[in-house]
């Protein structure tokens, strides 16, 4: 007879395998949420990824924003981006220093360098050595819908 270790080896590789494979697809499905938000109150200027946030100022995006950052992103960024969930980072820090700034055109560019990081780091995620930390964004979120983001957690109390 032959032995049947082989086999039996390469079989528990595969179920091994196809058990972690599912928990990955699991993760994922969860991960990505598109939120469930009324865009219809937002200028249509809104609809572009170029920085600065076209949306910077605007009420009605802090509120959207909020919703949605509620629906997408708290399950890692913690509820209302109170940077309760580690290991994902507090966003409402990003571009804090730039107030500081006395010289209007220094503070503006300031900013849109901080809105460049933020809506980069949203629409292409985060992934380091082939491990995804963040799953990308874009064809989820609209560009609107991820500044309306962007206004909520720069609002967000500290
Ligand atoms: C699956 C968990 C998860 C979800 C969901 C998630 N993030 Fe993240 N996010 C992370 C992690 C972890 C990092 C840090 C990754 C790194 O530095 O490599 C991060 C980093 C970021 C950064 C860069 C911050 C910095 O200071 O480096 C931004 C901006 C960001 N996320 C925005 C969002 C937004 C907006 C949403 C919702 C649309 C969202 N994230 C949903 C896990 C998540």
């Amino acid at each position: 007879m032959k032995p049947r270790r082989p086999l039996s080896f390469f079989a528990s590789i595969a179920a091994a395998l196809s058990a972690s494979l599912l928990v990955m697809h699991a993760a994922h499905a969860f991960e990505v949420v598109k939120p469930q938000v009324d865009t219809g109150a937002l200028p249509a200027a809104a609809k572009t990824w170029d920085e600065p946030n076209p949306l910077r100022g605007n009420k009605d995006a802090v509120v959207i924003g909020r919703s949605a950052f509620n629906q997408a992103c708290a399950q890692c960024h913690g509820a209302d981006a109170n940077g309760s969930r580690s290991p994902a980072p507090d966003l409402r820090r990003m571009g804090i220093g730039c107030r500081r700034i006395q010289d209007e055109a220094l503070r503006q560019r300031c900013m849109g360098d901080a809105d460049a990081f933020f809506i980069k780091s949203v629409r292409y995620g985060k992934q380091k050595f082939g491990i995804v930390h963040m799953p990308p964004w874009e064809g989820v979120l609209t560009p609107e819908v991820a500044w309306s983001i962007r206004s909520f957690v720069e609002n967000a109390p500290k």
